[in-house]
């Protein structure tokens, strides 16, 4: 992570989706510059447009295919439906080395998402780190934020829990977290991240039962100063 330039390029794969605009539109609000990744550079470059409409034009947002948005970025996030997660991820696994991955996938299968169903690996952000291999620092994070207030400003009710490969990987996540305006906590290793996004799936439980799209977590009893 040492002679970043000082503004980090962030691509966001699949960021034509509800979830991956969501982050890119508040990365780009915070003076990074966003690439939206897509398998389909047209499609991209019209994401990306429409982010900078409601920045008003005021930042850094480019569409391009999910490869060359890869090469270009310093930080790689990865913001897909668990379907396409294996083949997105093969799609980019040589321009990812030495870059930090940070996955917000959860592995839902679809039709019962309100139940837990872990792959093999462990969790979807595990099985990533088995497809990509040695070279690239994965962290797990966003998972539990729904993509509903994300195109907003104002503060989303729900933190972020950061699971990943090294103390690094997740104070660089965390950083993101924070430009995002959310509150994130580092949780621990990247075996963690199996509870994390777990929880997706009790969230949308709770979202069918009690008539919510947004449910969300928070950690209590800790300060940020202690
Ligand atoms: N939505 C939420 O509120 C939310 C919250 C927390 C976590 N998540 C997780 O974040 C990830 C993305 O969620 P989302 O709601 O943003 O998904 P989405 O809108 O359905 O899809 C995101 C993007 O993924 C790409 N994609 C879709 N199907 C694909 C396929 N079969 N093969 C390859 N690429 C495909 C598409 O990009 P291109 O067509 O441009 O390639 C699409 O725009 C999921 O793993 C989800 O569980 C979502």
């Amino acid at each position: 992570m040492d002679n970043k330039p000082l503004i980090l390029t962030i691509a966001v794969l699949g960021g034509t989706g509800k979830e991956g605009k969501g982050l890119a539109y508040r990365w780009a609000k915070a003076g990074y510059r966003v690439l939206i990744g897509s398998r389909s550079s047209e499609k991209a470059v019209i994401a990306a447009s429409e982010i900078l409409e409601l920045l008003e034009a005021a930042g850094s947002v480019v569409g391009m295919d999910n490869l060359e948005a890869t090469t270009q970025a310093d930080i790689v996030v990865l913001t897909v439906p668990y379907s396409a997660h294996r083949a997105t991820l093969e799609s980019v696994k040589d321009a990812l080395k030495g870059k930090l991955l940070i996955d917000v996938t959860v592995p839902l299968v679809p039709p019962k998402v309100s139940k837990v169903q872990m792959p093999l690996a462990g969790s979807a952000a595990q099985e990533a780190r088995e497809i990509i291999g040695e070279g690239v620092e994965v962290v797990a994070a966003f998972q539990n934020i729904s993509h509903e207030h994300l195109l907003e400003d104002g503060d989303v009710e729900c933190d972020v829990l950061v699971t990943g490969t090294s103390k690094d990987a997740r104070h660089e996540a965390l950083k993101l977290v924070e430009a995002a305006g959310l509150v994130g906590w580092d949780a621990g290793p990247i075996e963690n991240s199996v509870v994390v996004e777990g929880l997706t799936s009790v969230l949308i439980n709770i979202n069918k039962q009690y008539g919510s799209t947004h449910s969300g977590i928070r950690i209590t009893g800790v300060s940020k100063n202690s």
